[in-house]
């Protein structure tokens, strides 16, 4: 048995027609660093998150980054966020001049746990960033109140949540900006790196759009520096054609879990994933916990089924955030549940037969 963690090469067979006429197209044209396929893709993704304006980066990260920069975070401020996180969130708001100031995460959503939010802001917080881990959207209400209260910028990190609705609206469209990563394993996957940020706020698209292109709206002409950060056109055209398919694919995915869900509910100690009420998650992960991970990801791995771990080490623990100075037990959610959690294979894809293969190896493994 081979069971892979994704799969890719399904997807590309799938749409291989569409894929190859659309690069065709963008080789044909001979215009590899914007032009119309990428303002296309950018009036196509902000029309799917329900927002204005939508502008093409060169990864999430850089989405995250620019967002921060074009709100104004810089130096001397500070930015709330979680500790499970993938690194992107806290790096991008180091990048500016920024310290990042976690706060720790709701055991049963793994989304930052709005009511100790309040406690870690000072005078220096100018934002928050919201993490819709796992493609489950964070808790919004509280914290758009509280932010709107103490004048803070809300600013999504949606890298892991493309399509993901909070009580009838899609994430990325809640604060005053929603970064995307188009990473090739994301719901919403480029074949490299690319990555948006999204708003309803026109100054803070105009900005971003400047500092992606060296603080340019003219050639030549620079009004404030900036870097380079720019959405590929060959993956702007990659995307268009996959953002056509998106829903569909979350969808699948949504199927595979529930299919998760219902054959693991009986495997003792094993918590699947709680969703928030109201909300569609898009399932970017599939995230069990059980005390036994480290044993059960073991013999999952004999058998020949890959899993992951997202994330092993909270970002206070890792080594590059050793200048925080912040000592274990500081965030004792986050700390449990690295130590549990385990991603299963999670894929459009993935058939019923392996699916059901990965859970009866869980069941019998507990049992
Ligand atoms: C939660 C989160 N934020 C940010 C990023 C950064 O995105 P990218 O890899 O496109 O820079 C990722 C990507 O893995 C992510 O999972």
């Amino acid at each position: 048995m081979r069971i892979p963690f994704v799969d890719l090469k399904q997807q590309y067979r799938e749409i291989k027609t569409e894929l190859q006429q659309a690069i065709e197209g963008v080789l044909e044209g001979g215009m590899f660093v914007g032009g119309e396929t990428v303002e296309w893709f950018e009036e196509e993704f902000a029309e799917y998150c329900g927002v204005r304006f939508a502008v093409g980066a060169g990864s999430g990260t850089e989405a995250l980054h620019l967002a921060l920069l074009a709100c104004g975070v810089g130096n001397g401020h500070e930015v709330i966020t979680v500790p499970h996180t993938f690194i992107a969130t806290a790096e991008a708001i180091t990048l500016t001049g920024a310290k990042p100031v976690f706060v720790d995460i709701d055991p049963q959503t793994y989304t930052i746990d709005a009511a100790q939010i309040e406690d870690a802001i000072t005078e220096r917080t100018k934002a928050i960033i919201p993490v819709h881990l796992y493609g489950q959207p964070a808790y919004m209400e509280p914290m758009l109140a509280l932010a709107e209260r103490n004048k803070l910028l809300v600013i999504e990190d949606a890298a892991q949540a493309h399509g993901a609705v909070y009580k009838g609206k899609k994430v990325g469209g809640f604060g005053a900006a929603g970064c995307f990563s188009f990473y090739p394993t994301k719901n919403l996957g480029a074949y490299g790196d690319g990555g948006a940020v999204v708003t309803d706020d026109e100054e803070i698209a105009q900005r971003v759009m400047m500092l992606r292109d060296h603080g340019s709206k003219q050639k030549y002409r620079h009004d404030i520096e900036g870097l380079t950060s720019r959405l590929d056109t060959l993956q702007a055209a990659i995307l268009r054609v996959k953002l056509r398919h998106v829903d569909r694919w979350n969808q699948q995915r949504r199927d595979r879990a529930s299919l998760y869900d219902a054959l693991l509910e009986d495997a003792e100690g094993v918590v699947c994933p709680t969703v928030r009420e109201g909300c569609a998650h898009v399932y970017h992960l599939y995230v069990i916990r059980t005390t036994e991970r480290d044993r059960l990801r073991e013999h999952l791995r004999r058998v020949g089924i890959l899993t992951g771990i997202h994330y092993p080490i909270p970002l206070h623990l890792q080594p590059a955030y050793g200048y925080l100075g912040i000592a274990e037990g500081a965030y004792p959610v986050t700390e449990q549940i690295a130590k549990e959690i385990l991603s299963l294979p999670m894929y459009p894809e993935l058939s019923r037969e392996d699916l059901e293969a990965v859970a009866r190896e869980i069941k019998g493994f507990v049992a």
